[in-house]
């Protein structure tokens, strides 16, 4: 017998799912700029890590994940209490709306930022309610976070996908006067000047979430973990899948973890590369959005001066028909005459440079 739509639960029947950037098909020569990957490989120590890891398959993994929540317990100075590790940080995204979140208690979010947070409200049955930022430079108004009905409510900061920083004395007002759980996604906060990480000892309605796909260059292996008090972990300990991180991403994520000082040089090169191509940016022009973050978000400006919709679409078009692949958010106002790229190394960057400065001078033409 067949299975149709009337057998789907209401959420599932309503669900629009997320829409990742483009993946180039394997043999496809691409420059990748579009999903923030990091440009350089993950720490060398991952390869005796796995392959020590590799008679173990047999046998189920640690389902807590100890080893690694001591240790990122140990790296941000809290205790491993404070501490849950998830299969990317997506997986915890996901379960803070489990947890706190259902047709009753709804989510919000500022908006534009990182889609998943709608996906995963409306996994969940829940209601979105979306904020808008203050102004065109994507100002948050604690205000209306405070006032926005929402049970659970989710900042990106450093925000995709502007790259702006907020300082803690603005979540600190929201987290005195919302009467629900605040998430800090900083999925890029390694590559910013500040961060929420001193609030936790102050506030128990306080989840951070970090990742390992950006700054420790592990995408593929999919590990983040969450930072809260410990009653707010213990409440998503129970709900997380019993075995969320295997073996493997356990053993290669510690060993990441623990190379400290593969992790500062590469994150340096980034910061330079950072740097560097907001210079040309700058030189050029074009409004660009003081980053914390592992990508620029900037507003191309064409041979007439002029900027907007579709200079965006013209250069974006442009690059992609080069495969030279960045994103572009077509659908909001706040970002449709911009573009958004990662910070790749130096060969890409300039790459990506020259193909920009062939656009430009095309468009003379
Ligand atoms: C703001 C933000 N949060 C979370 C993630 C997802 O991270 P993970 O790979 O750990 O699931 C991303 C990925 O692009 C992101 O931009």
């Amino acid at each position: 017998m067949a299975h149709g739509p009337r057998h789907l639960s209401r959420s599932i029947a309503n669900h629009r799912p997320y829409v990742p950037g483009k993946q180039p098909e394997i043999g496809e020569e691409t420059v990748k700029l579009n999903t923030n990957e990091n440009p350089y490989p993950p720490s060398p120590e991952i390869k005796n890590a796995i392959l020590g890891e590799l008679e173990s398959l047999r046998l189920y993994p640690n389902s807590p994940s100890n080893e690694l929540r001591e240790c990122i317990s140990g790296l941000h100075g809290l205790s491993a209490e404070q501490v849950i590790v998830g299969n990317g940080s997506d997986d915890l995204l996901n379960l803070c709306t489990r947890c706190f979140s259902d047709d009753n208690l709804k989510v919000g979010m500022l908006d534009p930022s990182y889609s998943l947070y709608e996906v995963v409200a409306s996994l969940q049955g829940s209601t979105l309610i979306r904020i808008p930022f203050a102004d065109d430079a994507f100002s948050v108004d604690p205000e209306a976070v405070i006032g926005s009905g929402a049970n659970l409510f989710f900042i990106t900061s450093p925000h995709a996908p502007s790259g702006r920083e907020y300082s803690a004395d603005c979540f600190r007002q929201i987290l005195k006067e919302f009467e629900g759980i605040v998430v800090i996604d900083e999925a890029y906060a390694d590559f910013a000047e500040q961060n929420a990480l001193g609030l936790l000892d102050e506030f128990s309605n306080l989840v951070i979430t970090r990742t390992m796909s950006k700054s420790y260059s592990l995408a593929g292996l999919r590990v983040g973990y969450a930072l809260a008090s410990p009653d707010l972990v213990s409440i998503l300990d129970q709900a997380r899948e019993v075995y969320n991180v295997d073996r493997l991403a356990q053993a290669a994520a510690l060993a990441s973890l623990r190379d400290r000082s593969y992790f500062e040089q590469t994150r340096d090169s980034i910061l330079k590369e950072r740097k560097k191509f907001a210079s040309h940016l700058d030189e050029w022009g074009w409004k660009t959005c003081a980053s914390g973050a592992n990508f620029l978000f900037t507003r191309p400006v064409d041979s007439k001066g002029m900027t907007g919709r579709e200079v965006a679409t013209d250069l974006y078009d442009y690059l992609t028909s080069k495969n030279v692949l960045i994103r572009y958010f077509p659908q909001h106002e706040l970002t449709s005459s911009y573009l958004r790229i990662s910070i790749g190394n130096a060969g890409d960057m300039n790459i990506l440079l020259e193909t920009i400065i062939e656009w430009k001078t095309q468009e003379q033409l």
